[in-house]
């Protein structure tokens, strides 16, 4: 019981950490982007200290005091003594959602990450393919852009969108829906974080170490993190939106629309913060026509994910519903029989593929309990619903009483 307590507490503490690093790096990316789209060529430079256009300026007023923001396109005549550099929000954004994807998806796979009916996988296979393909992920990425390819930003930029697509439609062959959606996340996550640690950190330590030295920095650097920098705003939204995907059944209902959802949120994500790009830059400029397109993105997959779903194809009377055939786990046994007739009898009113209980139109987070296969594979999340806590049934609609609860508990504490 111990661990199943730490468990959850484990989990809340590393999302804790990971939404604050998260915001903490967002936030200074965002101010970044809009700060360099709202330089303007500085008037007023001193003798000395380079020519125009190599400086630029912007004002800014917060917190009761006003900000004099220089930007030196290469770099200041002197190197200042102190430098601040911004790159931990990153790391620990990473480092955070890593140890959350381990913590949440590989240590308790069987509840989040295997899906039997998509592929059986050993808790042991599931965690190691997550883990080689976001290490794999991350370096085709990387030989793609430093390949002859990645000259052209545009055509990268349509191979980049094209590569991430086939990746969730890849993850969506071996993992559950909602562990294709958080991979693909966690892929385009790691391309961000990575693009920061391996290529934007190390070119601008170089330029530094070239300008103390005297020389003249390498011009190859700067491009380089100013192209891995555009990936990493375009995508930031869509990834956000994949982090978010697990907490919404509807999303990854079902695995066969998942590669078509994820174009349209990376379509609806990108153009989105394009407006902004171009927005902060000129006002006057301001693309409406994203949103237009952003709009009628998410709507294609608001459709899709609705009619795709296993309620939506049968209300469209698209084609008899085939439940997926339970199959247990290795390791895992049947529940006895009274446990069984009491999880039906208090949670499958709602928890079942077509959901009895007035006003619940499918079952709640994806969560099926009607058959006794589907009961063994929930038991941890039984166990934290109705033992540890009675978070379930919701206010006791059903009237579980402290017997039947008691029943779960014996069962449970013999399960693993
Ligand atoms: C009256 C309908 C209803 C009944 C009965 C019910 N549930 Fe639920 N269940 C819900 C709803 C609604 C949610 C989604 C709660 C939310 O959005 O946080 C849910 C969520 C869950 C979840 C997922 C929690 C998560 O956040 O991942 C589990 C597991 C669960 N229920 C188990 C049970 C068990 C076990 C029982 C019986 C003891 C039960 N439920 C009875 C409506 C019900």
């Amino acid at each position: 019981m111990l661990d199943a307590y730490l468990m959850e507490w484990g989990s809340q503490l590393l999302r804790w950490l990971h939404v604050i690093t998260a915001i903490a790096w967002i936030g200074s990316s965002f101010f970044f982007i809009h700060l360099d789209a709202s330089l303007r060529p500085a008037a007023d430079i001193p003798p000395g200290e380079g020519a125009a256009p190599s400086q630029f300026l912007a004002w800014q007023v917060h917190g009761g005091g006003f900000y004099e923001m220089r930007k030196y396109l290469v770099a200041p005549p002197r190197m200042p003594e102190e430098l601040t550099w911004h790159k931990w929000q990153s790391y620990w954004t990473w480092i955070s959602g890593f140890f959350l994807l381990v913590w949440v998806y590989y240590a308790q796979s069987e509840l989040y990450l295997i899906d039997p009916a998509v592929m059986a996988l050993s808790p042991f296979a599931a965690g190691a393919i997550g883990i080689v393909a976001l290490a794999g992920g991350w370096l085709f990425y990387d030989v793609m852009c430093k390949s002859p390819l990645g000259r052209n930003d545009v055509v990268l930029g349509v191979l980049g969108f094209g590569y991430v697509v086939a990746a969730s439609w890849a993850f969506a062959q071996v993992f559950s829906g909602r562990g294709a959606l958080i991979h693909t996340g966690a892929l385009m996550a790691t391309i961000m974080t990575a693009n920061v640690f391996f290529n934007i950190m190390p070119g601008q330590r170089k330029v530094i170490a070239a300008l103390t030295a005297g020389e003249k920095p390498d011009p190859k650097y700067g491009k380089q993190a100013k192209q891995r920098s555009t990936h990493n705003n375009y995508i930031t939204l869509p990834v956000l939106f994949l982090m978010l995907s697990n907490h919404y059944p509807v999303t990854y209902a079902n695995s066969a629309v998942i590669p078509a959802l994820v174009a349209l949120i990376i379509v609806a994500g990108a153009l989105i913060r394009h407006f902004y790009n171009v927005r902060h830059a000129d006002h006057a400029k301001s693309p409406w026509w994203t949103w237009a397109v952003a709009i009628l993105a998410l709507w294609f997959a608001f459709w899709l994910a609705m009619a795709s779903s296993p309620g939506g194809r049968e209300r469209l009377g698209l084609s008899p519903r085939e439940p997926a055939k339970p199959v247990l786990l290795a390791g895992m046994s049947l529940p006895p029989v009274e446990v069984a007739n009491i999880v039906s009898g208090r949670c499958a009113m709602c928890h079942a593929p077509e959901p009895s209980w007035p006003g619940i139109q499918m079952a709640p987070k994806g969560v099926f309990l009607h058959e006794p296969e589907r009961i063994a594979a929930q038991a941890r999340a039984i166990r934290t619903q109705a033992v540890m806590t009675h978070a379930m049934p919701p206010n006791n609609l059903t009237g579980m009483t402290e017997a039947e609860r008691h029943v779960l508990a014996a069962w449970l504490a013999k399960t693993r």
